[in-house]
C-alpha cells in the first residue's frame, strides 16, 4: 500500500504585542543598534506580557490554524508543541493547550529539539498522519526566551524573542504534501547553547540562580560555525532525497537566527532574495516558534502558491538541525 500524503491545511501565528527595540537595549546594556544590526541584521523583538506563558502565545496561533484548516478542536486527534520554554516542568504544554482548545480526543505532547523543534514535531507527526494512526495534527512551535535570557548579558540578550507559529498536517493529494525530511543531532556540541538550571542535574537552588543557570548559556563564534555548516549540508541532504534540484525551490524557509547564517546559505543554495523567506529584523530568533513564524507569515502574505516546492531548513541546541521539502 501506498504511504498517505501529508501536508499543512492549515496555519497560524501570534506574536505578543509589546516591541522590545534595539534602541530600548541600548538603555539596558552597553550595545548599539548599528552593531546588533550588521553582526545579526535583527532591529526588534517582541517580548510576552507578564502574564503569558507559552501555552498562551501557543493557543492564539493554535485557534487561528484550525479556523485556517477548517477543523474544530473537538476534531484533533493529536497537539504536539515544540519548545524549550515549557509553562512548567510538566504537565506538558500541549496538554495545557489541549484543555485551553478543548481538544478532548487529541493525544499531546511537547517535543524538545530547541530551534529544530519545529521540524522535528512536523516529521513525527507526519509519520504518525502517513501510518494511518492519526488523520491530522496540530504542530505548534511556541517559545518564550524572554523568560530565560539574561537582559544584563549583551552577548546573548539582544538575539532572542518570543512568539508561536502553528500548523495543521493532513491528508493531501498525491504529489503534494511532504517529500522529506533530515533530521539530525550533535550531542558532543551540547556544552556551546544550554540551560543547566532547574532539570534533575542542577535542581533549582540559591546557588543555581546566583549562578546565572537559570537563563541560556551561548559560545556565539562556535554555534556561528555550526550553523553555517549543516545548514549548508542538511539542505543538501533534504534535496537529495527529496529527488529535487536547488534550482526546484521556489520558497526557502530558514531559521531566523541570524542575517549572516541566512545569507551563507542563500549563498550556497544560488538563491535570490526574493525567495527567501526573511523576518529576523522584526522578531529576532523565536527558537521553534522561528521557522513556522516565517512560513505562515510567508503563506499569509501570498508568497507561496499550491504546487509550489518550499524547503525548511533549521539549527539550534543540542546540538540540533531539521530540514524538510514540502511541496504546499
Ligand atoms: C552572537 C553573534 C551575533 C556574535 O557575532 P560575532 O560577529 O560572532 O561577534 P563575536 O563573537 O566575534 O564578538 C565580537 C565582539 O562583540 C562584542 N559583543 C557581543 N555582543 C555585543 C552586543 N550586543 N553589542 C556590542 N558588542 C557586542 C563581544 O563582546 C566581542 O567583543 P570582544 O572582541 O572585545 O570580546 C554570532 O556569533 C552569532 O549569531 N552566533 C550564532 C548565534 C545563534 O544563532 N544562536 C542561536 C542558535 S539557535
Amino acid at each position: 500500500m501506498k504511504a498517505r500524503s501529508v501536508g499543512i491545511i492549515g496555519t497560524g501565528k501570534y506574536v505578543p504585542e509589546r516591541v522590545l527595540t534595539n534602541a530600548e537595549l541600548e538603555t539596558m546594556v552597553e550595545t548599539n543598534d548599528e552593531w546588533i544590526v550588521s553582526r545579526t541584521g535583527i532591529r526588534e523583538r517582541h517580548i510576552a506580557a507578564p502574564e503569558q506563558a507559552t501555552s498562551d502565545l501557543a493557543y492564539e496561533a493554535a485557534v487561528r490554524a484550525l479556523k485556517s484548516a477548517g477543523i474544530t478542536a473537538e476534531n484533533l486527534e493529536l497537539i504536539i508543541v515544540a519548545t524549550v520554554t515549557p509553562d512548567m516542568t510538566f504537565p506538558s504544554t500541549a496538554c495545557i493547550l489541549q484543555e485551553k482548545l478543548g481538544a478532548k480526543k487529541a493525544a499531546a505532547f511537547d517535543l524538545s529539539a530547541a530551534c529544530s523543534g519545529f521540524v522535528y514535531s512536523l516529521a513525527v507527526a507526519n509519520g504518525f498522519i502517513q501510518t494511518g494512526m492519526y488523520s491530522n495534527a496540530l504542530v505548534i512551535g511556541a517559545d518564550t526566551l524572554s523568560r530565560i535570557t539574561d537582559y544584563t548579558d549583551r552577548n546573548t540578550c539582544v538575539l532572542f524573542g518570543d512568539g508561536a507559529g502553528a500548523v495543521v498536517l493532513g491528508e493531501v493529494p498525491e504529489g503534494r504534501g511532504f517529500l522529506s525530511f533530515d533530521l539530525g543531532a550533535e550531542g558532543a556540541g551540547g556544552e556551546l547553547l544550554k540551560l543547566e538550571g532547574g532539570g534533575s542535574r542542577y535542581p533549582a537552588s540559591a546557588e543555581t540562580i546566583q549562578s546565572g543557570k537559570h537563563f541560556i548559556y551561548m559560545n556565539g563564534r562556535e554555534v556561528f560555525k555550526f550553523a553555517v555548516r549543516v545548514m549548508g549540508t542538511a539542505t543538501e541532504e533534504v534535496l537529495r532525497k527529496a529527488g529535487k534540484d536547488k534550482s526546484e525551490i521556489d520558497l526557502f524557509v530558514p531559521h531566523q537566527a541570524n542575517i549572516r547564517i541566512i545569507q551563507s546559505a542563500m549563498q550556497r543554495l544560488d538563491l535570490p532574495e526574493e525567495k527567501c523567506v526573511i523576518n529576523v529584523d522584526k522578531y529576532a530568533n523565536t527558537s521553534a516558534a522561528s521557522i513556522p513564524l516565517a512560513l505562515v507569515e510567508a503563506a499569509e502574505e501570498g508568497r507561496v502558491q499550491a504546487g509550489d516546492t518550499v524547503l525548511l531548513v533549521g539549527f539550534g541546541g543540542g546540538l540540533t538541525w531539521g530540514a524538510s521539502v514540502l511541496v504546499w
